[in-house]
């Protein structure tokens, strides 16, 4: 343990701390993907209960156990968990608290890279002169290794490596780094999702698409939110909507225990935990519904959205509608677009390498600076196969293993830490000590039965999932290649240049066909 322990500057700045923490790309990017895909109004259901059922109270284990780690000193989960049990098998358990972080923090980064360029080129107006199918291929080209794009050679390297080093430069700063970057951050990013959005909004039923006469925005909106019943026996819907609860709110992975580590031991944690949670919720169900899906609908119709949900929709489709709206518009809009998920994705990336970092304090007194480093030079080792090989799905292999799988078994084994090796009551206690609001009991046995029942069967449920991972039977993979299939299709009918807008129509349809 080091000598002088750090803490939050101020309340605000560990709310937004905390908000930056959960609010990512997995609101912009994941959100919207894993709606679509899983019927829209299908999704909601599911991924409200979860939300109530699993997020809540998760958010509450992670907070009061963070918090009462930090009393002993420790600051990262293995000896947070210690501190909560006898036998050092939690120890051992909490490893995934940081493991995982790391393991995200790889890929994660590289997305987040890719929004770092993206500001860039649009600031140099580098889409302006593409039309769709170019705008489309340019993607491809960047993240293909060793294509050139602009001019700037290996730039996705480039940017990754540029990206690194930021989030690296910025830890080395302590958390006083982490609040200010959140400060500017958070609230930037909730302006420019705000102006997309009414945007998004506006664009309306006037046929504000020269290219698809009957796309219209609001069909997005009311795909996302009507309430279908009838796929609430399917677990498949149920599965995604819990991964995607976990992911969003940030739990079962070390990063909320390693930030409310640093709370003073009186503070409030219950209040804070659902502040944080349903900030998330507010960027996630309505900045994350309001943009992509209905400014893309709104110009290509929702029957593209479905058939095109993916990392496309966000780099590939935006850039190329935000040219409608006119050469300067476009670049502020890009701007707002790529800066905003560039915000979320910092915000983010920099939770995860905190328990890295307070792990190495604690245990072997490193330096912040120290810390930073070898979080960075780990997290750019373990990354470089998701950047040479993200065309062949390296990418979503990761994101299955390390970015849900993992969360979903480590929350499962926190919950029963909590209430039953803990003990609810202790465990009660520790949520209710200083709370600056009174949490409803029945949120007590949520947490002692229904959470980790819950937890149980997503895990055996998805267990013929992963089999199949495991076998690579690749039927889930396809998502990510429908994009990539869809810029290489028309390069290869010849329509690279000039003419594609006219012809969009018929030919997306065409390729949905071959699919
Ligand atoms: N919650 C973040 C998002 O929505 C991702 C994240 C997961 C961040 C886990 C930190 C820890 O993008
Ligand atoms: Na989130």
């Amino acid at each position: 343990m080091s000598g002088k322990a750090e803490s939050w500057g101020s309340r605000v700045g560990l709310i937004l701390a905390m908000a930056g923490n959960a609010v990512g790309l997995g609101n912009f990017l994941r959100f919207p993907v894993q709606a679509v895909e899983n019927g829209g109004g299908a999704f909601i259901i599911p991924y409200l209960v979860c939300f109530v059922v699993m997020g809540i109270p998760l958010l509450f284990i992670e907070w009061s156990t963070g918090r009462y780690g930090g009393r002993y000193g420790n600051h990262s989960t293995p000896y947070i968990l210690d501190t909560m049990a006898k036998g050092r098998i939690w120890k051992y358990i909490g490893v995934f608290g940081i493991f995982t972080n790391i393991a995200v923090a790889s890929y994660y980064c590289y997305i987040e890279s890719w929004t770092m360029s993206y500001v860039y080129h649009s600031v140099r107006g580098t889409f302006s002169t593409m039309n769709q199918a170019e705008i489309a291929g340019f993607f491809n080209d960047y993240t293909t290794i060793g294509k050139s794009t602009t001019g700037i050679p290996y730039e996705a390297i480039v940017f990754y490596i540029l990206c690194l080093l930021l989030n690296t430069f910025i830890l080395s700063k302590g958390l006083k780094g982490i609040e200010r970057v959140a400060k500017i951050g958070i609230p930037l990013l909730l302006v420019f999702g705000a102006i997309l959005a009414i945007r998004g909004l506006t664009l309306g039923t006037d046929g504000a698409s020269d290219l698809f006469p009957d796309a219209n925005a609001w069909d997005g909106l009311n795909f996302l939110w009507t309430p279908q019943y009838d796929s609430l026996a399917n677990p498949k819907v149920w599965l995604a909507a819990a991964g995607q609860i976990f992911f969003t709110l940030s739990v079962g992975m070390g990063t909320i225990h390693c930030y409310a580590a640093y709370l003073k031991s009186k503070d409030d944690v219950a209040l804070n935990a659902v502040s944080a949670g349903f900030m998330n919720e507010f960027v996630e169900v309505v900045l994350g519904s309001l943009i992509v899906i209905p400014i893309a609908a709104g110009y290509l119709g929702l029957d593209w959205v479905l058939q095109n949900a993916g990392f496309g929709m966000a780099f590939q489709t935006m850039p190329y509608l935000f040219q409608q709206w006119g050469e300067t518009l476009a670049i502020f809009a890009g701007i707002f677009w790529f800066g905003l998920l560039f915000f979320a994705g910092i915000t983010s990336s920099l939770a995860m390498g905190t328990p890295w970092m307070g792990f190495m304090r604690d245990e072997f007194n490193w330096s912040g600076k120290k810390g930073a480093w070898s979080f960075g030079l780990i997290a750019l080792i373990m990354g470089l196969p998701t950047v040479f090989f993200f065309q062949q799905g390296v990418f979503d292999e990761y994101d299955y293993w390390a970015g849900t799988v993992s969360l979903v078994v480590f929350a499962f084994l926190e919950t029963v830490l909590f209430s039953w090796i803990f003990g609810i009551k202790k465990g009660w206690a520790e949520i209710n000590m200083g709370a600056d609001i009174k949490v409803p009991i029945f949120f007590k046995y949520l947490i002692l039965v229904v959470t980790p029942l819950l937890l149980g069967w997503v895990l055996v449920a998805s267990l013929p999932d992963m089999a199949a991972k495991i076998a690579n039977d690749d039927t889930n993979n396809k998502e990510w290649f429908a994009d990539a299939y869809y810029a290489e299709k028309f390069d290869s009918e010849g329509l690279k240049t000039g003419v594609v807008d006219s012809v969009t129509t018929d030919f997306i349809k065409l390729s949905f066909q071959n699919e």
